[in-house]
């Protein structure tokens, strides 16, 4: 049985049709990207099989008692008196799992400090949260999300408010959770920075248009004039 399985599922807003006839399942260990144009529905599916949005019809399986962390699309706390701490919020991701009220072990500490540092974001453990840049508050959501040990790791557009370099770092850090057993879909715009870890590529407009490796994705010549031209925008705003 399949991780997810995803059956004939269309997803309405009043009249409109965001998603129609979508089929597919994901596998355990997977690395999936799933792209597509603004507007083509990738964030209206995560929200389907997060169950977050009710489908119109069709059905949505997931396999049993599956660890699901999920990294929103937006995410930008304004106010700079926000009154969480990097560690706090952190550490509250991990003790969202545990029964009564209990107090950090050391050991959730050492996790924290270690998952911290993989994101280069050690430094910021005690300021608050609103006083971050949007792409420090990313990987402090990301960094949450870790510590709670998913099984599936769903992300939407996580690399939009982070710089270049960063964004390489950040891949090679889905790559290690992957090789370590994680299950990752991510939404993104961003395949250059990610062309060595993304082993399968869903292209959506509506329904799915493409489904199949990085490798068949590239040479589609129905889709990948677009994205050859983000890839060319991409390398000329790393420079
Ligand atoms: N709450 C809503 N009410 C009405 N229409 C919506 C709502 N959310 C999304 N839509 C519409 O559904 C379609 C798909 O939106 P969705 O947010 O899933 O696209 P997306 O692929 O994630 O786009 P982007 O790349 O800009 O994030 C769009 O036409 C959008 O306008
Ligand atoms: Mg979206």
């Amino acid at each position: 049985m399949s991780l997810l399985d995803v059956n004939q599922l269309s997803v309405k807003y009043e009249s409109f049709t965001a998603l129609k006839d979508v089929n597919f399942s994901v596998e355990r260990n997977e690395f999936l990207a799933i792209l597509g144009e603004n507007g083509s529905g990738k964030t209206t599916l995560i929200k389907a099989i997060l169950g977050l949005k009710d489908p119109h019809s069709g059905i949505i399986t997931w396999e049993k008692d599956i660890r699901l962390g999920y990294l929103p699309q937006h995410l930008n706390v304004q106010d700079r008196s926000f009154p969480a701490t990097v560690k706090e919020v952190v550490l509250t991701g991990a003790l969202a799992y545990q029964k009564g009220f209990k107090r950090p072990t050391p050991e959730m500490v050492q996790k924290m400090t270690q998952i911290l540092e993989d994101l280069s974001i050690a430094h910021l453990t005690c300021q608050r949260i609103g006083t971050l840049s949007g792409g420090q508050q990313q990987r402090v959501l990301l960094a949450r999300t870790l510590m709670s040990d998913p099984d599936i790791l769903i992300m939407d557009e996580p690399t939009s408010a982070l710089d270049p370099s960063m964004r390489k770092t950040f891949y090679d850090l889905l790559k290690d959770l992957n090789a370590k057993g994680m299950t990752i879909i991510v939404i993104t715009h961003d395949v250059g920075s990610a062309s060595d870890v993304i082993q399968r590529i869903i292209y959506l407009d509506q329904t799915i248009k493409f489904d199949g490796t990085f490798g068949e994705y590239c040479e589609n010549e129905a889709i990948s004039p677009y994205i050859h031209t983000h890839q060319s925008h991409h390398h000329g705003s790393a420079q």
